[in-house]
């Protein structure tokens, strides 16, 4: 069960995307020209997404994919180009019109399925691997891996995750932003710290199963983002839980 300030976020975020800043989020995830510092985003992000995938099976023929937060789709289209079957879901329908735009040209495409809407849906099935990039990042650290434990429930394989990792410039920028007006004000992101994080993950029942296995932090300039692997503990590490 999602919890109010889940539901919260996700409006907000729902609003965000889709209004606010859906032209720039749409520019910043094509190829056209963009300024020096969302250059640094952009080149970061492209590292994100290679780390994540990187982390999945090569093959991925017949494997079923949820793309948690789809944006544009370009995770998606990668995972696709390997042989997934891909649901790719997001809660803004702009994003999800803009990614459907994009992608009809490229034949892979017809292994992806488009939806609007929550990635918590348990109506969307089964998954060998679940990916959220960043789009777990603007909510708070309980609220976080209660989706995860939500998303392990439907999981075969691997959840791989990113988060805003808590350090002192990200606790900063977190608290300036706040200092805007509302209107303005982009929802937070909010830093996690990673010990938190990994006890309340060691510590979630519904998580037994599981453990978070890897991860890795991109760093380049303006855009911080670590990833994170939850897989399926083996039989032995179940016992030392
Ligand atoms: C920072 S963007 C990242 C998009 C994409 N993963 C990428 O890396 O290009 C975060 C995305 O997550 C979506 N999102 C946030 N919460 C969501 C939820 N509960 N279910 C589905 N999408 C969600 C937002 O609408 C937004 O498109």
């Amino acid at each position: 069960m999602t919890s109010t300030t889940y539901a919260t976020r996700r409006s907000q975020l729902t609003q965000y995307f889709d209004r606010t800043a859906v032209d720039a989020w749409a520019r910043l995830t094509s190829d056209a020209p963009v300024s020096k510092i969302r250059a640094t985003v952009r080149a970061g992000r492209d590292a994100m997404r290679e780390t994540l995938l990187s982390w999945l099976p090569q093959d991925l023929t017949g494997r079923r994919i949820l793309d948690a937060g789809c944006g544009t789709g370009a995770l998606s289209l990668e995972a696709a180009r390997r042989g997934a079957e891909v649901v790719a879901i997001d809660v803004s329908p702009k994003l999800v019109g803009l990614a459907r735009e994009r992608l009809a040209e490229c034949p892979e495409a017809a292994r992806i399925d488009f939806r609007v809407g929550c990635m918590l849906d348990t109506s969307l099935g089964r998954f060998d691997h679940v990916v959220a990039m960043d789009s777990l990042i603007h909510y708070a650290t309980p609220d976080i891996v209660r989706a995860l434990a939500e998303l392990s429930l439907r999981t075969d394989g691997s959840v791989v995750f990113t988060v805003a990792p808590r350090t002192p410039l990200l606790t900063l920028m977190h608290w300036t932003g706040r200092a805007f007006p509302r209107a303005d004000r982009a929802p937070a992101i909010v830093p996690v710290a990673e010990g938190t994080l990994r006890r309340r993950v060691a510590t979630e029942p519904v998580l037994g199963a599981f453990t978070l296995a890897r991860t890795h932090r991109v760093n380049s300039a303006f855009y911080l983002s670590q990833a994170f692997a939850l897989t399926r503990r083996s039989t032995d590490e179940r016992g030392t839980r």
